[in-house]
């Protein structure tokens, strides 16, 4: 297996664009951002400009690393180019099984055979992406979460025919970039982080739509009780309530649990999707 020295991210919205921010951040890889929409990549540029720009305003990046890391990082639109010169890919395109499995198929033809080529799928497993490639043992998902430059942890999930060599590349990349790796032997749907929020999310709705206890009572309840730093109820309005739902039923279409609960369906259907619209199981100044 390379050495890793150039990385390369499909995809340069909210998280590819901080993925390759990190993974430039760490002073020691070649970084390339792809996108294939006009326009994306200045966006991309100039959104985690801000992000540096604040962190060293802050004390907490120098301003000397801030424009290195900057300065590591080459935009590109052609996701062959930037496959073939790579030695990890991560690809973080919208998430659509379509747009990802063009993806594999170039990066299959394109990238080197000892590459590693990693999803960073929340929701489809490498399982059904990795055989397009022609090289399933280098593939797997490398789940982060965002935002990528606050949240520390990546979920590397292990694919039928994954190597072991390539769990063991991803992780320590993981930790090279200074983000914290668990490994899943097998695929499940939603991972272990997701599984869990869901049970929780699930069971806080249940309370709620039976009538045992408010929304701000339930959120109180984990806040104080199990130390969470935001209740289950301001978490969904601070994500998305349309995001969960379409996840929900993803899962339910999968075999994997319920139908979203009504009480999320009614929400979502009358356009309250939490903070960003500025009502959802709470209200929020616009
Ligand atoms: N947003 C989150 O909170 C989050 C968290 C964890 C994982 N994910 C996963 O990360 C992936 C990306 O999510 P996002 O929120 O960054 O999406 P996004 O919509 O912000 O960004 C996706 C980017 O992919 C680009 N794109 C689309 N087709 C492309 C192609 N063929 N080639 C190159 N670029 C292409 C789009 O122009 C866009 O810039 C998804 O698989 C999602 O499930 C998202």
């Amino acid at each position: 297996m390379n050495e890793i020295e150039s990385v390369t991210v499909v995809g340069a919205g909210t998280m590819g664009s901080q993925i390759a921010l990190q993974t430039a951040l760490a002073g020691r890889y070649q970084v390339t951002l792809v996108d294939a929409v006009a326009g994306q990549l200045d966006r991309a540029r100039a959104q985690n400009r801000k992000l540096v720009d604040r962190a060293v305003e802050k004390g907490r990046l120098t301003k000397e690393r801030a424009d290195a890391a900057l300065d590591r990082i080459t935009a590109s639109n052609d996701v062959e180019k930037a496959a073939a010169k790579a030695d990890l890919v991560i690809e973080a395109v919208i998430e659509d099984f379509e747009t990802k499995k063009a993806v594999f198929t170039a990066l299959g033809s394109a990238a080197g055979h000892d590459a590693i080529l990693a999803s960073n799928s929340s929701t489809i497993a490498i399982s059904r992406l990795a055989d397009i490639t022609g090289n399933p043992a280098r593939c797997c998902n490398m789940h982060f979460f965002h935002p990528v430059t606050v949240m520390q942890l990546c979920e590397v999930v292990k694919g039928p025919k994954t190597s072991d060599a390539t769990v063991k590349a991803a992780t320590d990349f993981v930790r090279s970039i200074d983000r914290t790796p668990v490994v899943l032997n097998k695929e499940i749907w939603g991972f272990i982080v997701n599984r869990i929020l869901f049970a929780a999310s699930e069971e806080a709705m249940h309370l709620l739509e039976g009538g045992y206890a408010s929304a701000e009572d339930i959120d109180i309840a984990v806040q104080k009780g199990l130390n969470w730093p935001m209740g289950p109820f301001h978490l969904l309005d601070f994500s998305g309530l349309d995001i969960f739902y379409g996840a929900m039923q993803d899962r339910h279409r999968q075999g994997e649990g319920g139908d979203a609960p009504e009480v999320l369906r009614k929400l979502v259907e009358a356009g309250d999707l939490g903070r960003k619209t500025g009502k959802g199981f709470f209200e929020y100044e616009k």
